[in-house]
């Protein structure tokens, strides 16, 4: 099948190369010519594992190419789209600058197919009602729009597009229309739906509120046990244990429940304030705000690791060497979105510590766009003479550190553990301090 991947960013790259490996023809889009020219070279513009081999693979076989020029996908039948929706400047709302234009560029280029209707294919996150914007922004040119949410997870990315949990398609309300886009995407997903991965058909409005309230929820579990990581730091308890107790409850679930400086990323925190937005738009603001709570908790965790870290300096952090490991907003990622990581790290330089940052994916981005930030080559590197280390992304290099090696580079031997990712007892038995979150 004749496919295309509109916005080449995180989400719609590796759609597209997925579609690929699919067996489909597939011509990716973007307005950004340098990341069209990297792609179009098989090289992945950010880090994903297994991303790169599987782009230079279908690059190579021809399956798979790029494009700044919209006339480009003239001939496919499938067109995704897979533009950012960021956070607005100044506020919650989500930015549909991308989306909007993506819609209008495409509309030119929209052709009838002998095999069945032609569809657009929303999966970027959207404010729930846009999707029935965008199909009557197409209803003149018999194109059908299906609203199709993405929910890979950075640094898993390939699975989650291949072996998705479930896939949802938003389809039109008329009966016929919304049997003739289905069975047309049905033939895009054939390999998925034969290894019964469960595929949820609904209107337009519950498949966009699926994707948020699926990101609202894991937001909320990860609120929720750092809350619960204050009252355990009030009473002397233990928040990875409590987890584990309360995880071993089916209903409540292991996943998710890691205490610590927070979520970050490109996803959860815009998508639970976008949403937040939506909902006063939509005069139900009362039903979201709890969302406010979830957001704010988040937020407290970042201020705490910086407490602890004051606190191991003597107080002040002027003039203090402070040692950061991770800067990505989680392992596996090069992705600085939102990161907790890179917050805390900026708000300790901030209150005039010598920071050095370490990010085994991340740094040499770090290093390229902030010219300002120490950025050393490990963690050793990084904690040569720091009055206090940070783990702030739980990266395996850094649970693997070797405690004694490290004390012997460091002023004080004092770490904070903000993804409770060490074994206390190992460190303190090498003679650290170990502070970790919501830990005795
Ligand atoms: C998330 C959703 O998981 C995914 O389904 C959706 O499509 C996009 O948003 P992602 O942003 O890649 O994916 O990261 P995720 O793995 O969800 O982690 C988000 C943040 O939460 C990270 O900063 C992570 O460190 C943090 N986190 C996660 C915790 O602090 N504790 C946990 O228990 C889990």
């Amino acid at each position: 099948m004749q496919i295309s991947v509109i916005g080449c960013g995180y989400l719609g790259a590796v759609h597209a190369a997925c579609m690929a490996e699919l067996g489909h023809d597939v011509v990716g889009i973007d307005v950004d010519a340098a990341k069209v020219e990297s792609l179009s070279k098989g090289v992945a513009p950010f880090h994903e594992p297994g991303f790169d081999e599987l782009l230079k693979r279908n690059v190579d076989s021809g399956r798979l190419r790029f494009s700044t020029d919209f006339a480009d996908l003239a001939e496919a039948q499938v067109h995704f789209i897979g533009v950012g929706t960021p956070q607005v400047q100044g506020g919650y709302a989500a930015d549909l600058t991308y989306l909007n234009a993506a819609v209008e560029s495409l509309l030119p280029h929209l052709n009838h197919h002998t095999n069945g209707p032609t569809l657009v294919v929303g999966k970027s996150t959207v404010p729930v009602g846009t999707a029935a914007e965008i199909a009557d922004k197409l209803a003149p040119t018999g194109a059908l729009l299906v609203w199709n949410p993405e929910f890979l997870r950075e640094g898993f990315a390939v699975q989650d597009t291949i072996s998705p949990d479930r896939i949802v398609y938003g389809l039109p309300r008329d009966a016929d229309q919304a049997e003739s886009a289905k069975s047309v995407l049905d033939d895009v997903y054939k390999q998925l739906i034969a290894a019964d991965i469960p595929r949820l058909t609904t209107d337009y409005a519950t498949a966009e509120l699926v994707k948020v309230a699926a990101n609202s929820f894991l937001a909320t579990k990860i609120s929720f046990i750092n809350a619960m990581a204050e009252l355990c730091e009030a009473t002397g308890a233990d928040v990875t244990q409590l987890a584990e107790a309360i995880g071993h409850d089916d209903r409540i679930g292991k996943k998710f429940l890691r205490a610590g400086i927070g979520f970050g990323g490109g996803c959860l925190p815009k998508d639970i304030r976008a949403f937040m937005a939506r909902a006063g738009e939509l005069g139900v603001d009362q039903a979201l705000t709890f969302l406010r709570e979830v957001d704010s908790i988040n937020d407290r965790r970042r201020e705490h690791a910086i407490n602890l870290a004051r606190v191991a300096v003597g107080g002040t952090f002027t003039g203090r060497r402070v040692a950061v490991l991770g800067a990505a907003f989680k392992p596996d990622s090069d992705d600085m979105r939102n990161s907790p990581a890179l917050d805390i790290a900026n708000s300790i330089a901030g209150e005039g510590a010598t920071v050095t940052v370490t990010d085994p994916a991340a740094g040499p981005v770090l290093a390229r766009r902030r010219p300002d930030m120490n950025v050393a080559e490990d963690a050793y590197a990084a904690a040569t003479g720091a009055d206090v280390v940070l783990l702030l992304t739980e990266w395996k290099q850094f649970k693997d550190l070797d405690p004694a090696r490290l004390k012997d580079v460091v002023r004080n031997p004092w770490i904070i553990d903000g993804r409770n990712a060490l074994d206390p007892t190992t460190w303190r038995e090498a003679g650290w301090t170990y502070n970790g979150i919501g830990r005795p």
